[in-house]
């Protein structure tokens, strides 16, 4: 009972402690408490369509599939609550105007024209679309094609984990670190804060991304508390590689 207080604080505290400052007030989800403890965590989440050509895809795996890299109660939270939340507010804000008939990426490349909350809201719905997407049980291995594109940038595949772990460590507070596509073609390391990323015409290194970690508190703080490097050191045992390639493939077309 005491551990079940100390674990419903700790995640109060980081659900209310995660946005930015002078950020939503009305974007914190529901109270932590109705979160209940009898959750089944091998239950795999149906999708949610609120609004055709924009859906919240499935997970793919259960709460607890990527144990112990990430934990269940962590996946259940980020996934039910702070995934859907920013996407049920984006859905809300995007409601009846011409942005219903736009593709998401394509928001994403003029998100310097839309309001703060449309900005924050569906940044979030698509990095965390994104984030999920690229995790996996079932890791795999980088295809032969993207395995040469990444030793040819970074030297080997080690250095490019190092400076991917480097960059995702040192990210000031909030944010993402991703493995980006540039015009070029050429393959680079960044990281962004609270809810850009390259695709937006406001980031500071645009470009497609292939990977991301994300690197808020509320992705890692149950299991890994102030370790965010274990949590990052973690992250490759559930990299799912097979969308990795389909991105850097789709990429390169
Ligand atoms: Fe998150």
């Amino acid at each position: 009972m005491k551990n079940t207080f100390v674990l419903l604080a700790v995640s109060a505290f980081i659900m209310t402690a995660c946005y930015p400052p002078g950020g939503e007030k009305e974007g914190l989800e529901e109270p932590i408490a109705e979160i209940q403890e009898q959750t089944d965590y091998s239950a795999v989440p149906e999708k949610t369509v609120l609004l055709e050509g924009f859906e919240l895809p499935s997970l793919g795996y259960s709460y607890n599939a990527l144990e112990p890299s990430i934990d269940a109660r962590t996946v259940y939270i980020h996934y039910e609550k702070h995934t859907k939340g920013y996407y049920n507010r984006f859905i809300n804000a995007i409601k009846e105007t011409n942005l219903e008939e736009m593709p998401l990426e394509e928001i994403m490349r003029n998100i310097s024209r839309y309001d703060a909350g449309i900005r924050r809201n569906g940044g979030q719905y698509y990095n965390h679309k994104f984030y999920w997407e690229n995790l996996s049980p079932e890791s795999g291995e980088p295809s032969p094609a993207l395995l040469a594109a990444i030793e040819k940038e970074f030297g080997s595949m080690e250095e490019f984990k190092k400076e991917f772990n480097d960059v995702a460590r040192s990210r000031f507070a909030s944010g993402w670190a991703w493995l980006t596509m540039g015009e070029d073609g050429s393959l680079f390391v960044s990281h962004t804060a609270n809810e850009v990323n390259p695709l937006m015409d406001i980031a500071e290194y645009p470009g497609t991304p292939l990977l991301t970690i994300d690197v808020w508190e509320h992705a890692y703080y149950l299991k890994y508390q102030n370790k965010r490097p274990d949590y990052i050191t973690a992250f490759w045992d559930v990299i799912n590689w097979n969308a990795v390639n389909k991105r850097y493939t789709e990429a390169m077309e």
